[in-house]
């Protein structure tokens, strides 16, 4: 039985999270694959804490980076949403609220990501009114920058930063930003 539905696409429901999901997210957090341009593997209890910031952010903010499950099956894939981030120190576009994905690796190249991400930028523009999203990761991560330009970010050249979380040396604080303006949404699909 899926919990709450927020989104639905051809082959995806994007809804709420379940205590059912910290399975597998906790088993997809676990990847070194998955996680090889995030600063560390996360631990099962990293994990939950992860789906409960989510949650929280859910009834703050009304949305959040969500469960994807195929809608066939009622597999969980991982997640794609909407968040305002909440790091320790600002970051430097902040306020903002920015769009992200993490998806399993049998998940990869099936075009799921780009598919569950443009739902939620409809459901940003359109049904809350927000005047832009951004994305970011490192530069490396190519996988992530393609579902950026696929669902029509672009990347902000003057807007490379340093992730505040973590020391300015560590190899993953160097970030790339892309931006999408409603206007610019509005005028291609609105
Ligand atoms: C980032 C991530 C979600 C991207 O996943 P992805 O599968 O490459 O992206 P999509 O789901 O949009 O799929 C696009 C690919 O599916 C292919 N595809 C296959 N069938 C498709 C279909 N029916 N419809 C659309 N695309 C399809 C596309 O051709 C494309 O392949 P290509 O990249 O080789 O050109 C994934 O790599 C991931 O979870 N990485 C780990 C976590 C991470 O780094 N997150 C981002 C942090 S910023």
């Amino acid at each position: 039985m899926p919990g709450k539905i927020y989104l639905e696409t051809d082959r995806l429901l994007l809804r709420a999270w379940q205590d059912q999901d910290v399975e597998p997210f906790a088993r997809m957090c676990a990847d070194p694959e998955v996680m090889r341009y995030f600063p560390e593997v996360l631990t099962r209890d990293k994990s939950e804490e992860l789906v409960s910031r989510c949650i929280d952010k859910q009834g703050k903010d009304g949305f959040c980076m969500a469960p994807v499950e195929v809608r066939d099956t009622g597999e969980f894939l991982g997640f794609v949403g909407l968040s305002r981030p909440t790091y320790a120190a600002p970051l430097p576009f902040d306020p903002c609220i920015e769009i992200g994905w993490r998806l399993k690796k049998s998940a990869w190249g099936k075009g799921y990501a780009s598919e569950a991400a443009r739902a939620w930028l409809r459901f940003g523009f359109e049904t809350i009114g927000l005047d832009e999203i951004v994305a970011f990761t490192i530069p490396a991560n190519a996988p992530s920058r393609k579902v950026m330009k696929r669902i029509g970010m672009q990347r902000d050249h003057e807007g490379d930063f340093l992730h505040p979380s973590l020391p300015a040396d560590h190899p993953v604080a160097p970030h790339v930003l892309y931006r999408l303006a409603a206007s610019d949404w509005i005028a291609r699909y609105g």
